[in-house]
């Protein structure tokens, strides 16, 4: 058949926020239990699923590696930025962390799709999707195609939404 034009998917989040459950629910069963792939300085996975090319980086305490991301950014067709719904102090600093991305030499000018998922929704103590959009600033997003998605990453549920939203603005 006809190849399928393969794009990638930059993976990106705090630790701790659910980005290798989001991506292996994504993962087809035979690679569930992949390698991950350590890098210098900071962890990296990579896989494959039909059309997309995966690859998740860690954005946590790892400020020093940042110039380091930037081939990674270079090749980045799309962003799925993970956020914990529960954990509303820590938005602050996934807050600081999507700026530094946005700003970023590399994205600055590109106008690739972010998609959001405000994981975690099952714990008690999350709030909704627009309430994590808002303490994100997302408003402000002007210069790029968005979508947030509410989605629990151990049902799977909102996951199938959001990367259906991220195919189509990539088509
Ligand atoms: P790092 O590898 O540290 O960067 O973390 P990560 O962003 O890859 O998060 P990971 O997928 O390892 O998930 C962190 C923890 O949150 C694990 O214990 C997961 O089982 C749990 N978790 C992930 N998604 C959800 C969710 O939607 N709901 C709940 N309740 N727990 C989740």
């Amino acid at each position: 058949g006809v190849k399928k034009k393969e794009v990638n998917v930059l993976v990106v989040g705090l630790d701790n926020s659910g980005k290798s459950t989001i991506i292996n629910h994504f993962k087809p069963p035979e690679l569930k239990n992949h390698e991950i792939v350590p890098t210098v300085g900071f962890n990296v996975e990579k896989f494959k699923s039909k059309a997309l090319a995966f690859t998740a980086l860690d954005m946590s305490g790892q400020g020093r590696y940042r110039n380091l991301w930037e081939q990674y950014y270079k090749e980045c067709d799309g962003i799925i930025f993970v956020i914990d719904s529960s954990d509303k102090l820590r938005m602050v600093v996934a807050k600081d962390e999507l700026d530094l991305l946005l700003q970023h030499a590399e994205l600055k000018d590109k106008r690739i799709p972010i998609l959001f998922f405000a994981n975690k929704m099952d714990a008690r103590e999350s709030v909704s999707s627009v309430k994590c959009s808002h303490l994100m600033g997302l408003e402000t997003l002007r210069d790029k195609p968005w979508h947030i998605c509410a989605s629990n990453a151990l049902t799977g549920d909102g996951l199938h939404e959001g990367v259906d939203w991220l195919t189509d603005q990539l088509k």
